[in-house]
């Protein structure tokens, strides 16, 4: 098939590539940037997917990998969650209508639903509504929670903070995560993309262990040799306080990341694994 991907010089592009060239895909790679060091084969359109002609490269596709996303907004460049995760969205189901083709995988995030605390969420979530109501897309939409493997920014921002003398943790850290391994994640879009049965389907993604925020960074100062040190636990006004002066001046968190930190991150859901039958444990994961 020929596939074009979507936000594929980043950490879950790489991934995507890899298994995408494997399985023996023509692939075209969406990004602003070329990487260096990634999957050999794979052709780049250079450009900033809010204005770059998408028609030119989804014309002779097969199908989308639409992985484009961000963490943090920079609004005064107009890098805002709406511009990325809806106005992108619209923009790559406009020219798959255009360019004739169906078979979107789009990657949103666990958490995502109507009415969520976080801006990023509410916004998958708009993304989401946007591909379903597109009568032509046969779209598989996976939501992950935290991704693990290579050099994740989220664990290498744990590690960092771990090798601190007091570790600051936002609120009492019981938070739950369901870390998913990035090959696994990877593995599955690869099969659903060429794999009728998962045509609809909005899947949930967490590996087989739960932790909470304190049990990660235990987790990450054990993986890196290091000793555990204690932890500061702040109340959450004050963190929340900081995270809004992010308006104004950059803050080491924002307001949205807060909101993600302190609500649950976990499912349920195991569909995902008739195609990734065991899926890898964060605890078995050597961070480098
Ligand atoms: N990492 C996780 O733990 C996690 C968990 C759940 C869901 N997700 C979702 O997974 C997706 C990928 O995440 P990631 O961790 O791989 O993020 P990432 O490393 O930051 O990669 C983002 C990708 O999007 C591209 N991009 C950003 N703005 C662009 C623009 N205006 N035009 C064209 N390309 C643009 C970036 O390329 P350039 O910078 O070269 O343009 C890069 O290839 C996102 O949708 C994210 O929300 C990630």
């Amino acid at each position: 098939m020929n596939v074009v991907v979507t936000g594929a010089s980043g950490y879950v592009g790489e991934a995507v590539l890899s298994y995408l060239t494997k399985a023996g895909h023509q692939v075209t790679g969406i990004a602003r940037h070329q990487p260096k060091g990634f999957p050999p084969g794979v052709r780049w359109a250079l450009g900033d997917a809010r204005d770059m002609d998408l028609n030119e490269v989804f014309g002779g596709a097969d199908a989308v990998v639409h992985l484009i996303g961000i963490i943090k907004e920079i609004p005064q460049r107009g890098i805002t969650f709406h511009a990325l995760h809806v106005g992108i969205t619209e923009r790559v189901l406009l020219s798959m209508q255009t360019s004739g083709v169906s078979r979107l995988v789009h990657m949103s995030a666990l958490g995502t639903r109507n009415g969520a605390s976080s801006q990023y969420h509410r916004t998958k979530w708009q993304a989401e509504q946007l591909i379903k109501a597109h009568p032509s897309i046969r779209a598989t939409i996976v939501r992950p929670s935290l991704i693990f493997g290579g050099t994740p920014p989220f664990f290498q921002m744990l590690q960092n903070l771990s090798k601190l003398p007091r570790i600051p943790v936002p609120g009492d850290g019981m938070t739950q995560f369901q870390p998913v391994a990035r090959d696994d994640m990877a593995s599955l879009i690869a099969q659903a993309l060429t794999d009728e049965a998962s045509v609809g389907l909005t899947l949930e993604l967490g590996g087989p262990e739960r932790f909470t925020l304190n049990q990660l960074f235990d987790a990450v100062a054990e993986k890196s040799g290091r000793h555990r040190s204690p932890k500061i636990h702040l109340p959450l006004a004050l963190v929340g306080a900081v995270a809004g002066l992010n308006a104004v001046l950059p803050m080491p968190i924002t307001p949205d990341q807060l909101a993600m930190l302190t609500e649950p991150n976990v499912t349920e859901d195991t569909r995902w694994h008739q195609w990734v039958a065991r899926p890898r444990r964060f605890s078995s994961w050597n961070l480098k």
